[in-house]
């Protein structure tokens, strides 16, 4: 049976492995540390630290007050040795109270035999989410669109801090997964839809979270997640099977990991789904073989939440739960989100004391996850000082997340140069997202599904008051018009509209992730649509303002607007951002981090293959609404003078590429240069283009700046056919804003595809 090969498979792969043996490095003193402290401890008390519960499990909420319990405390630490805890429970607590959560907590885990502190996790996805009053950024996909690795890494450092200012010091962030398929309701948790984006995105945002030093009071731990093809279900829907061959894996889901490998992530959570029938929480391959043995990753490895659990009652591949407890923690889990109850651990040990799961397994994962405990400084300073945080949402930090969303808000279509709109104008603003503060925050924010946004950001501006804030009150009519999914007295927003200059349709999604946003249709719900109609046949002008966290097909709709802004899900300074567009204060720079679908049943990213393409009489080919990368200014770009170094790259070598982007319009701006490559033939078919390279530059109206890159042998492999990464010779394109150039590739050393160079 599979369990029995897993067990065999652990029990060779780690021999007689023992606790200080991690790795091939020697022992360092931190781990010689940690070795002393797990020679100390008991199986109860190792298996303890791989076990999390949820705040739940330890908490009681009466008429609304939620407190930790001391008796389920206790049972927690005294009696299970819990080694850590998440989440919030209902909804954000202000920072007292999570100074005195995580007080109780740690003052428990001092009345442990070894006093061991617990690790608290949270989701800070985009800011700390559960921490009433903190700086709530755009959601990662629109981090993704400012095209602005300075402003990721800063996001990272003010949400660290903040985070340390609620005394919790680990966070499952940043999600690495690919942005897909459109359909899947997590989309806008990721950087997007291509490789290099999410992995640079990610590494910057990953330095922000841990900084030099994860253990100083402004830092955590990050969690990379959710290991690994999360983003990729096969129908769309959250947590079901994605197909992905291993060249495929190699080729586009792994390198974002890499990265975050290399810039020393801490910590790792698992995928809840199953890649080609593999339940991920069960694949040796990929939580050892791969992750230990290739990607030479040290950290934790944390299960999601309660998924050992589902590995008998949702995959059906354990026949029991403690099946279920045998081959996750053999194929690698260290610490499981159990998150409700005990069983894992009384599971746990049982295998141990039955020989099924080895000692020096345990030994490994706790070794692993004391480590994190001790870098993050919780043995010194188990609660930090809310004092410390003097900026906590303050206004400067305030200003980063107002930057990121202005930056991140996307210009897709500006006919006739309608927008900026005139101060002076009317303006009917209308639509179900208009004057709600979920459709900019998102899932994440203050509760899991984001439903109290518009009581816990009360303070914070919607659409339509950010508007009436900009122009006055008197100038702006507002009619809701539709709710998400159906019309709302239509008639009186087709009346207003009669009478105003211009008509801001905000259409889009409310909050909601995981299972809970799955959906069987990409169309916006069609009253919306119906809505746009109505309203078009009034004549008057519609800006159209996307609020939402896919792109939902607009098709129709947006046929009738005369300027549309793709705004995704841009936090809490949201609606003044797009407010700032319209009018004008600010000149847009976002680009598309996906592929903006046309119609429904046609979702192709934009790294497609040559035969999606489609031939050149062929009405079916790649057409989308608007491609990966398009992002409009109110000022004009013009690209001269791509420039390569040298017309041929050889191994070792480096080519330099050079590019001037001219402001040639009226208005400064900021401009994403974006550079792809692309391979005419290959051994394997060739990606259409991919992006290799990305900087955003400010240039005043007149200004010219050169623009440098770089490309080396490695931006342009691929992995080939027997899953080796690979250069091969041949000619390759440079493109970057409508100029190109090729050089190409000659190998010095005889082609191997076995990935030797
Ligand atoms: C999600 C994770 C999250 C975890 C803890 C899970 O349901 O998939 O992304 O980190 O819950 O809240």
């Amino acid at each position: 049976m599979i369990k029995n090969l897993f067990s065999l498979i652990v029990l060779a792969s780690l021999g007689a492995l023992s606790a200080s043996a991690q790795g091939t490095k020697p022992a360092s003193a931190l781990d010689q540390k940690v070795d002393s402290l797990i020679a100390k401890m008991t199986l109860e008390e190792k298996v303890g630290q791989m076990t999390e519960v949820t705040s739940d499990v330890v908490s009681t909420t009466t008429n609304g007050v939620h407190q930790i319990d001391a008796d389920k405390i206790k049972e927690a630490i005294l009696k299970y040795h819990v080694g850590s805890i998440l989440n919030v429970s209902g909804h954000a607590y202000d920072r007292k109270h999570w100074y005195e959560v995580i007080s109780a907590i740690q003052a428990e885990a001092a009345q442990d035999r070894l006093k061991i502190p617990v690790i608290y996790g949270i989701d800070a996805i985009h800011g700390v989410t559960y921490t009433v009053g903190s700086t709530l950024f755009p959601q990662e996909i629109g981090m993704a669109a400012t095209f602005n690795r300075l402003l990721a890494y800063k996001a990272g450092t003010i949400t660290a801090y903040e985070t340390r200012a609620s005394c919790i010091p680990w966070n499952y962030s940043p999600v690495l997964d690919l942005g897909k398929m459109p359909l899947w309701p997590r989309i806008y948790e990721t950087f997007g839809e291509d490789p290099y984006l999410v992995k640079t995105m990610g590494a910057s945002i990953i330095h922000g979270y841990q900084g030099s030093d994860v253990g100083d009071k402004y830092h955590v731990a990050a969690c990379m997640k959710h290991y690994l093809g999360y983003g990729d279900p096969l129908d769309g829907k959250d947590r079901t099977p994605a197909w992905i061959p291993d060249r495929y894996m190699r080729e586009y889901f792994l390198p974002p990991f890499i990265e975050a490998v290399k810039e020393g992530a801490k910590t790792l959570m698992v995928n809840s789904g199953e890649i080609n029938g593999v339940p991920l929480h069960a694949s040796h391959y990929m939580l050892t073989d791969v992750l230990r043995g290739e990607l030479h990753f040290e950290g934790v490895v944390v299960s999601d939440w309660r998924d050992i659990e589902y590995l008998h009652d949702r995959h059906h591949i354990a026949a029991t739960q403690k099946d279920a407890v045998m081959i996750a923690v053999n194929a690698g889990v260290d610490m499981s989100m159990v998150p409700y109850e005990y069983s894992f651990y009384n599971y746990l040990i049982e295998l141990v004391n039955e020989g099924k799961v080895p000692m020096a397994r345990i030994n490994q994962a706790v070794h692993r996850i004391l480590k994190v405990k001790y870098e993050l400084g919780l043995f010194d300073h188990p609660v930090g000082n809310p004092d410390d945080y003097p900026k906590f949402g303050s206004e400067e930090f305030r200003k980063v997340s107002l930057q990121a969303a202005t930056e991140s808000i996307t210009l897709l279509k500006n006919n006739n140069n309608v927008l900026p709109l005139k101060k002076t104008m009317k303006v009917l603003v209308t639509g179900p997202t208009a004057n709600t503060m979920r459709a900019l925050d998102g899932g994440w924010s203050y509760t899991w599904q984001g439903e109290q946004s518009d009581s816990f950001a009360a303070n914070k501006n919607t659409i339509l008051k950010a508007i009436q804030i900009e122009i006055g009150k008197d100038n702006v009519t507002y009619q809701p018009g539709a709710t998400y999914d159906s019309l709302q007295n239509v008639n009186d927003a087709v009346k207003a509209a009669k009478s105003a200059d211009a008509i801001v349709l905000c259409l889009g999604e409310l909050s909601y992730t995981e299972n809970v946003g799955n959906i069987d249709d990409l169309n916006l719900p069609w009253a919306q649509t119906e809505l746009a109609l109505e309203l078009a046949a009034t004549g008057k002008p519609i800006i159209l303002v996307l609020a939402e966290g896919r792109p939902r097909i607009v098709t129709e709709a947006e046929s009738h607007s005369s300027a549309t802004l793709m705004a995704y899900l841009s936090g809490n300074e949201g609606g003044d951002a797009i407010a700032d567009i319209l009018f004008g204060n600010v000149n847009p720079s976002g680009k598309l981090p996906v592929t903006y679908p046309r119609y429904a049943n046609a979702l192709v990213n934009y790294y497609r293959k040559n035969l999606e393409n489609g031939n050149s009489d062929d009405k079916h080919g790649y057409n989308p609404l608007y491609e990966f990368g398009t992002g409009l200014s109110y000022t004009t770009f013009s690209y001269s003078n791509l420039h390569l170094s040298q017309p041929d790259l050889k191994d070792g070598e480096t080519i330099t590429v050079t590019v001037d982007v001219k402001n040639s319009g009226a208005r400064d701006g900021k401009e994403s240069v974006l550079m792809y490559t692309q391979e005419e033939y290959a051994s394997i078919a060739p990606d259409f283009k991919r992006l290799r390279a990305y900087d955003k530059v400010d240039l005043k109206a007149g200004e010219t700046k050169t623009v440098t890159f770089k490309i080396t042998t490695k931006d342009i492999a691929f992995v080939n056919d027997l899953s080796k990464t690979v250069t091969e010779p041949g000619e390759f394109k440079v493109m970057i804003g409508d100029q190109s150039q090729s050089f190409n590739y000659i190998s010095t050393v005889a082609p191997d595809r076995s990935g030797k160079l």
